[in-house]
């Protein structure tokens, strides 16, 4: 009986795509790296796995359950399950969050557009601190990392503008293969570096000295930030789902796919650091300071295959940014278009342009507008820090107590096995537990440690 058209992805390799599109973007490429780097390596990517797997992909099937029963915007979805108690709120507090995150992320992901073009025309050529002056030049310039917010947002609207099924899936599908044959060819181009071993060691031999419970605390934010829990995305991307979906096994091959893709960053970034001995462990600015100096030096032998490699590179990362960006814009164009009635086209707009204005503002506050700071923090910071960690655990919290203790437990199972057609039921009931106790007590215990309360 079809009510209403509502729009929704064609195929399940769509869903998949798309979704594993929203979740792999800066986070695994740009974040993930410095992550392990700082985090001890080998011991944090096995606390990475254990967090993806009882944590993470729970979560994301939760938020699946609430878009898909909802067909809707996340927060008429979470209004449709809680029929219109004051959890609804959680929704409109997630399309809030996504909204906020998509201006500070698309500066970021304005910056990788520079960069393809920087090293397209060799611009990133030279000692260490000319390349690093040219980002700190770069990122406080009034106009030119502007210029790129604004391309990549347009390049966004372009895409949502089109429709779920010909602009999202269809992108998705294009650029996901796309990213992964490049990944493949620049990991290989990597590992075949001379020392790549002490680089691969890094990443696969645990310490277990590393381990302490800031190592925890860090792969258990890197895991919601990478599969883009609670910023609205999959609750939105689920509602395109089909009846017939899966939940769970399209959520595990999503966790899949985006850990690997994390990994295989690693895999390039460790090998040619280690390689020309750099320490892997600098932080946010490992992908724009410290990684054009070490292509350069690693492939100093043979200069093209530095130039090609550098400018792939940036080409994979620019893609990676463009389908998350996507998501993030959905969110809020899917909330606008059902909300205010509004058509699609005039949604997108009035979101991309919403984008642009934050973008600009974070974008200015790392140069002209610097003095503008608001509890010490430039604006910049100030939407990370509010967004990640204190949006991000509070949405991700509430979303786990509602659907494990107070959404109707029908609903969440029908939801679960596919109207009792997919025979999970002991899997049912392991999520189920996963989702009342670990999930809450593990962001609970994440965001008093961020806070410094505990
Ligand atoms: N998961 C994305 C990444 O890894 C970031 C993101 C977070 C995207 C939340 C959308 C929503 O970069």
């Amino acid at each position: 009986m079809a009510k209403l058209e509502r729009a929704s992805f064609g195929s399940r390799l769509g869903v998949v795509l798309a979704t594993a599109g929203s979740a792999v973007g800066l986070g695994n490429i740009w974040r993930f790296p410095y992550m392990t780097g700082q985090n001890g390596g080998a011991v944090f990517i096995m606390i990475y796995i254990f967090c993806v797997l009882l944590l993470g992909i729970p979560c994301m099937i939760s938020e699946f359950i609430i878009g898909r029963y909802g067909q809707a915007n996340t927060a008429r979805s979470f209004r449709k399950l809680s029929g219109g108690s004051m959890w609804s709120l959680i929704g409109y507090m997630g399309v809030l969050t996504g909204f906020l995150i998509s201006g500070y992320y698309a500066v970021v992901s304005g910056w990788c557009l520079e960069y393809i073009w920087a090293s397209l025309l060799g611009k990133l050529q030279g000692d260490t601190e000319y390349i690093s002056n040219y980002f700190v030049t770069f990122s406080q310039d009034p106009v030119k990392p502007l210029f790129w917010t604004f391309l990549i947002l347009f390049a966004t609207y372009m895409i949502i503008e089109n429709g779920v099924r010909d602009g999202i899936e269809r992108a998705s599908k294009l650029m996901m293969p796309t990213l992964f044959i490049l990944l493949l060819v620049i990991v290989g181009a990597s590992c075949m570096l001379p020392n790549a071993d002490k680089g691969i060691e890094f990443l696969f031999k645990p310490d277990m000295s590393k381990l302490t419970g800031d190592v925890f605390l860090a792969a258990l934010g890197q895991s919601f930030y990478s599969l883009s829990i609670a910023m609205g995305c999959i609750c939105t991307y689920a509602s395109y789902f089909s009846r017939q979906t899966n939940l769970t096994k399209s959520a595990v091959q999503i966790g899949v796919i985006d850990f690997l893709v994390a990994l295989l960053a690693g895999l390039i970034i460790f090998p040619a650091a280690f390689s020309v001995g750099v320490k892997p462990d600098s932080g946010p600015s490992l992908i724009f300071i410290t990684l054009p100096n070490v292509f350069q030096q690693a492939f100093g032998g043979i200069p093209s295959l530095g130039y090609g490699v550098s400018v792939l590179f940036y080409i994979l990362l620019s893609m990676a940014a463009l389908t998350s960006l996507m998501s993030l814009h959905e969110v809020s164009t899917a909330f606008l278009q059902e909300e205010m009635g509004t058509t699609r086209k005039r949604a997108a707009l009035m979101v991309t342009v919403g984008c642009i204005v934050m973008g600009g503002v974070c974008s200015l506050s790392l140069g002209a507008w610097n003095g503008l700071r608001m509890f010490g923090m430039t604006v910049f910071d100030m939407f990370d820090f509010v967004t990640g960690q204190l949006f991000l655990p509070m949405v991700g919290f509430l979303t786990c107590i509602f659907i494990g203790w107070f959404a109707p437990h029908k609903i969440v199972r029908d939801e679960f096995t596919n109207q009792g057609t997919l025979r999970n039921v002991t899997m049912f009931h392991f999520y189920l537990f996963l989702v009342k106790y670990v999930c809450p007590l593990c962001i609970l215990f994440i965001f008093l440690h961020q806070l410094g309360l505990l």
